[in-house]
């Protein structure tokens, strides 16, 4: 497998593992929520993320890559750098800049010259799932807003984009070496 074959396989397993993680998340807080339009709406969430990680599943074995065994998703560093958001409000806050970060590495990952076929369809079926996540939580959160106050809803998403945007530049650091193939793409945070 030459160099280039090793990233892609190394950046599919990441996102297939990320996936995964999100949709074990979302299924943890869709078994305890109450009824109403936030679990209708969180169900639907954690279904698309295992869809998701179906997706680069299936991907990597058209292409013929074995994933490999990620140890630690992207979500796990936002519990350690913004701490364990403790209501509905938090989490959802953090899922807000989360579903962002996604939706950019993606869109970075699109502009890679040449890129497989397989690979851009993939990330085009997710990316509509992913804009969506972002719509109904944004939504819930205006609703929430009313709740525990417009400007601590806005705190909680500017703690969480801080503790983004560091462990995205630590993201980038630590896998330099995986990530060259498509650094020209990565623009700074
Ligand atoms: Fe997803
Ligand atoms: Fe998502």
């Amino acid at each position: 497998m030459d160099r280039m074959n090793e990233q892609e396989r190394w950046i599919m397993s990441f996102y297939r593992y990320s996936e995964i993680t999100g949709a074990m998340f979302f299924a943890r807080v869709a078994a305890c929520m109450p009824a109403g339009p936030i679990q209708v709406n969180l169900n639907k969430h954690f279904a698309d993320e295992s869809m998701h990680s179906w997706y680069w599943t299936k991907a990597m074995d058209e292409l013929g890559y074995k994933p490999i065994r990620v140890a630690n998703a992207y979500q796990d560093a936002y519990l350690d750098a913004g701490g364990l958001p403790v209501n509905m409000m938090e989490i959802l806050a953090l899922t807000n800049v989360f579903e962002k970060r996604v939706i950019k590495q993606y869109a970075h990952h699109m502009r890679i010259p040449d890129l497989n076929p397989v690979i851009k369809q993939t990330i085009e079926k997710i990316v509509d799932d992913e804009k969506w996540h972002v719509q109904w939580i944004n939504q819930a959160l205006k609703t929430l807003a009313q709740k525990y106050g417009e400007d601590k809803v806005n705190k909680k998403i500017q703690h969480y984009k801080a503790a983004d945007e560091a462990i995205y530049q630590k993201f980038i650091q630590e896998h330099k070496d995986r990530l060259d193939y498509m650094s020209s793409t990565l623009a700074p945070a």
